[in-house]
């Protein structure tokens, strides 16, 4: 099937990938705004986010379009250094034009796939996985219920190190998204002289408006325990 055995059938399907998770993240960011105004609101989305079926079939669907994502990323750069061969000794000099984050996809994806890793250890393990398992404890003590979002949002940005590695997460995924963004628009065929400028620029402020409303959530939990949601 050329979606599978050619390289541009790959690239669509890393692109249609990335745009749901992409989508989801909008979600999330629309999701996790509510906890900067009110954390018993927030607490409602994520009791009805817990262990139910249909969030349950939403969250096994999620883990399959990032594990389609992964795999073909790195299909994809095996296979672009395989075509290149030993020409990429010869060039000294990078070409002016390619973006720091083109070059930098599977690095910065890495970047984001740790991120995600501590991520889903602090929040679903504790929260999801704990509903199914633990009787809706989080594996945590300081933290009453596995349904509470904003006391766990606040038990991991009271702790620095954790707002750091977050921030640095953030950053990474800021550069892998704005690159990903115009990049999957053009695979997919949206795109001419004049349109792949307007996307970079639509694609710029809108993973930069969904990452400001992630780092505004870690700072405020940070810099004064989430105090305009209480
Ligand atoms: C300040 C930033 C963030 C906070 C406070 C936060 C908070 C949370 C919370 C509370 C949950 C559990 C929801 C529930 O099961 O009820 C969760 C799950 C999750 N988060 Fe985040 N999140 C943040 C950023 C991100 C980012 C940037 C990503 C992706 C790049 C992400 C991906 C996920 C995923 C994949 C899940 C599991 C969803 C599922 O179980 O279906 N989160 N997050």
């Amino acid at each position: 099937m050329w979606l599978t055995n050619s390289s541009i059938g790959r690239k669509v399907i890393m692109s249609v990938t990335g745009i749901a998770l992409i989508l989801f993240l909008t979600f999330h960011a629309c999701m996790n705004l509510v906890v900067l105004f009110d954390g018993e609101s927030y607490n409602t989305v994520c009791e009805m986010l817990g262990a139910n079926w249909y969030a349950v079939v939403a969250t096994i669907g999620l883990a399959v379009l990032v594990a389609i994502h992964f795999i073909y990323a790195i299909v994809l750069t095996l296979q672009n250094r395989k075509a290149r061969g030993v020409s990429k000794y010869a060039v000294t000099s990078k070409p002016e034009k390619v973006e720091w984050a083109s070059q930098n996809m599977l690095v910065l994806g890495i970047i984001v796939v740790l991120g995600m890793v501590l991520h889903l250890y602090n929040f679903w393990y504790n929260m999801m996985f704990a509903e199914l398992v633990n009787g809706g404890m989080p594996f945590i003590n300081e933290v009453q219920s596995a349904s509470d979002g904003a006391a766990m949002i606040a038990y991991t940005f009271k702790n620095p190190v954790f707002t750091v590695l977050y921030l640095v997460w953030f950053a990474a995924l800021w550069f892998h998204l704005t690159h990903g963004f115009w990049s999957a628009l053009q695979t997919l065929g949206w795109s001419g002289k004049i349109w792949f400028n307007r996307w970079r620029v639509i694609g710029n402020i809108y993973v930069s408006i969904l990452m400001l409303i992630f780092v505004a959530v870690a700072l405020a939990f940070a810099f004064c325990g989430g105090c305009c949601a209480a």
